[in-house]
């Protein structure tokens, strides 16, 4: 049996109350929640080694770089990645895609394609189409189906000898579809393309295995993942690595500085300038730990219950649809009431406790494609219970008698 009465209590957060309610905090695809592990793990750096690292002959310097580096080295067990050296830290998803778009700029020509896919968070659209503006390439998109699945026989049309890189994510935030990377990844690279992978919401849920995907990019946040905010990673290989420029100079990243020629630092370093969220990082480790020891199969079994539960439960609610109805997908619920604004639904549930996320979800095109301005998105994690679907569909039901 999944012990999520332990599990809770690991989380002081949930004991908390909201407008007088108890939280029902089903916002986990904006952001996780941080059990007491972690947190005591960031108290104990600024209580106890506080230091820059990389820098210091000192003691504490010492420390906080050990401990930094280990926290590499779990990032890199964790993903799978050959080398520790092929996991840079970020400050997240985002960051870690602007590094690989700026990073091609110098690869591309007029006229090369890059792909997209239709399902994708503005952070894995945005870069590209700057990246399209300096280069000259063209950015072409893989559309998507009615369920919120990606139509994969257009997808193979669309690759060419042309093709550069494809970027899609692993799970698609709005949604929750999860996209069949495997075959993904294995076609591009028949043409020759390289692939980065959006982790950012499919990290909580699954467990990547780089080498096994022989995926050329992954890239998560620390945050999505029961860690804080401001860190992430971007896993390459290591000839990719290799082949890209800097993204930033600054401290650390540099070999050798003259006024006539610097020389850049080696892998990772080389894309790490300045000083890092030292304590994130250390606190990404200890967050990758306590998810592990939970186990994600465990997770994912306990996550799925949750998901089939509250979609049969919310579907019983006449006007309401469900927004991404792909078999394959993970336990985020889209919906929306027939005549009824997500934004006034969003805001009567908060005043019962309960935080779900309204709006466009950072997905502008996936809401086009559905016509609607945005969703009421309930995205549940691993301490979620059933309990708290009661509510969410009581909410629900309160929020839509009084506003239809
Ligand atoms: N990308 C985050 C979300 O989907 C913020 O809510």
């Amino acid at each position: 049996m999944f012990p999520i009465k332990e599990i809770r209590k690991d989380f002081p957060i949930l004991s908390r109350k909201v407008h007088g309610k108890p939280l029902v905090y089903l916002d986990n695809g904006a952001t996780s929640q941080t059990p007491i592990q972690v947190i005591d793990v960031i108290v104990d750096y600024y209580s106890n080694y506080n230091a820059n690292i990389h820098r210091g002959v000192h003691n504490l310097s010492q420390e906080a770089t050990d401990k930094y580096e280990e926290a590499r080295h779990k990032i890199q067990n964790h993903f799978n990645a050959k080398h520790a050296h092929e996991i840079i830290m970020t400050s997240g998803t985002t960051e870690s895609i602007n590094l690989v778009a700026h990073g091609f700029a110098s690869l591309l020509d007029k006229g090369d394609e890059i792909m997209v896919s239709a399902l994708e968070h503005h952070s894995n659209i945005v870069p590209w189409q700057m990246l399209c503006e300096k280069t000259g390439a063209v950015l072409k998109v893989i559309h998507m189906n009615d369920e919120g699945e990606l139509v994969l026989t257009e997808y193979s049309k669309l690759l060419s000898n042309k093709t550069k890189l494809v970027f899609v994510n692993h799970i698609s935030n709005a949604l929750g579809t999860i996209n069949p990377i495997e075959l993904i990844i294995e076609k591009a690279h028949q043409v020759g393309a390289a692939v980065l992978i959006d982790g950012a919401q499919a990290c909580p849920h699954v467990k990547p295995d780089v080498q096994a995907l022989n995926v050329d990019f992954y890239v998560a946040s620390a945050h999505k993942m029961c860690g804080p905010t401001g860190v992430g990673m971007l896993y390459g290989k290591e000839a990719w690595l290799n082949k890209l420029p800097p993204y930033q100079g600054g401290g650390e990243m540099i070999a050798d500085v003259t006024f006539e020629k610097t020389t850049y630092a080696g892998l990772p370093h080389k894309f790490e300038a300045g000083t890092p969220n030292i304590c994130g990082g250390i606190a990404f480790g200890a967050a990758i730990d306590y998810l592990n020891a939970i186990g994600f199969d465990n997770i994912a079994a306990y996550e799925h219950e949750l998901l089939e539960y509250a979609t049969e439960k919310l579907m019983e609610i006449e006007g309401l649809k469900i927004y991404g109805t792909s078999k394959n997908k993970t336990s985020v619920i889209s919906f929306n009431i027939e005549g009824i604004h997500p934004y006034d639904i969003g805001t009567i549930l908060d005043k019962l406790g309960i935080a779900v996320r309204t709006g466009h979800h950072c997905a502008q095109p996936i809401m086009a494609y559905f016509k609607i301005p945005g969703t009421v998105r309930a995205s549940f994690a691993f301490y979620n219970t059933k309990e708290e679907v009661d509510i969410l569909v009581a909410g629900v039901k309160k929020a839509k008698m009084m506003l239809a």
